[in-house]
């Protein structure tokens, strides 16, 4: 398939990208360098072992995306683009508003002009946020978002679904991730952002790196097994294959369809931490501080769809995660 990936640059874009090529099919970039940069492309060919279509520019420009349809035929769409970082959503709740779903409107508008009908939609695990218990299946009920980023996710899932039941020859995949991690194994293909991070991991990452002081904890009084919050961290490259598994059923399957990707088994904070350490035997230095507003105690996901109907299975451990990580960030840098 000629596949567009909006946000293909990114962190989570640019490994399906490598994936996108490996598996055979061929790629549009479209992406405004917002939060990544240049460089991505070249390494994904390098990965991929393919060119590919590079075009900078805003998914909100309607005509851009009017020439990019023009230009070819697109198969399908991978629509990553988007802002992310949940504090600055409350800051900034008309820049989310605008970009995630006055960007994802006009994306869909092009594609039906252009005769594509096909989405892969990058959701996350927020929008079961803290009323359901973990493991979070995907026919429960949407949650209360916590933040305007958290409800773009729930907006856009409600459009997809509202536009599947008005025009039922959408092929629609919602892709619910759940907290996305470490790098290309080849050490060449990371997250590279231009923000300031947020996640666990690539704060983790300074901490190992002296870029920060210390890693502070937040929260050690929860009710797990020692007492901080369990997430269920998933490799970037599972992450990939997946958006693979899932782009085949959505092509093949007429309708609107929602997926899990995780791996099913959560991980504590300090359990992620020992991970970090035993892979790359550097110490971290941790505080624990006090809980961060809004987070909750376990979020893990139930995989049996994913595993039934797409097939997808997470071969990657933690210590690979963190080992791939470790590997990105110090690979070439001493
Ligand atoms: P990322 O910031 O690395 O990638 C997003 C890309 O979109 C960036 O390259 C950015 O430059 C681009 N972009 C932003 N606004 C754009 C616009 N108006 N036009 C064109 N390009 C634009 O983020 P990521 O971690 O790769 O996340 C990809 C998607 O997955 C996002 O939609 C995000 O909300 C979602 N998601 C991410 C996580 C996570 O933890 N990383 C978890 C759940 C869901
Ligand atoms: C966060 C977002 C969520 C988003 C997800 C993936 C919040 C409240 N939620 O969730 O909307 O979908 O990222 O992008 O921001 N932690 C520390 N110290 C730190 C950083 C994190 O202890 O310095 C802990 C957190 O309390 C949490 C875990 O690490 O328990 C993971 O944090 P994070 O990476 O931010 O992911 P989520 O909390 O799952």
């Amino acid at each position: 398939m000629n596949v567009l990936v909006t946000g293909g640059t990114g962190y989570i874009g640019s490994h399906t990208c490598v994936a996108l090529l490996q598996a055979g099919h061929t790629v549009v970039i479209l992406d405004n360098l917002f939060n990544s940069k240049r460089e991505a492309v070249g390494r994904i060919e390098a990965l991929g072992g393919k060119p590919v279509r590079f075009v900078q520019g805003d998914m909100r420009d309607s005509a851009l995306l009017g020439e990019i349809f023009a230009a070819q035929t697109i198969d399908a769409v991978i629509h990553f683009a988007g802002l992310k970082a949940v504090g600055e959503s409350c800051a900034e709740p008309l820049e989310y508003y605008g970009t995630n779903i006055g960007g994802t409107v006009t994306l869909l508008e092009a594609m039906r002009a252009g005769g594509c009908k096909t989405i892969v939609f990058s959701s996350s695990a927020t929008v079961y946020g803290g009323q359901n218990p973990s493991p979070f299946r995907e026919d429960m009920p949407i949650g209360q978002a916590t933040c305007p980023y958290g409800s773009t996710k729930i907006y856009i899932e409600q459009i997809l679904r509202d536009l599947s039941a008005a025009e039922p020859d959408w092929h629609i995949s919602l892709l619910r991730y759940f907290n996305p991690a470490g790098a290309h194994a080849s050490g060449l293909l990371g997250e590279d952002p231009n923000d300031i991070p947020n996640n666990l991991m690539p704060l983790i990452s300074e901490a190992a790196l002296g870029k920060r002081s210390e890693l502070v904890i937040f929260g050690s009084d929860y009710d797990t097994p020692d007492g901080t919050c369990i997430r269920d961290y998933i490799h970037v490259l599972d992450l990939a294959d997946g958006h693979i598994k899932a782009l085949a059923r959505a092509a093949a399957t007429q309708g609107c369809e929602t997926f899990n990707l995780g791996t099913g088994k959560g991980l504590s904070v300090l359990e992620l931490v020992h991970a970090f350490e035993a892979a790359t035997g550097v110490k971290i230095p941790c505080r624990i501080g006090p809980r961060r507003p809004g987070d909750i105690a376990r979020c893990y996901a139930d995989t049996t769809k994913a595993e039934q109907t797409l097939h997808f299975v997470c071969t990657r451990s933690a210590e690979d995660m963190c080992a791939d990580q470790w590997r990105w960030l110090t690979a070439g840098k001493e």
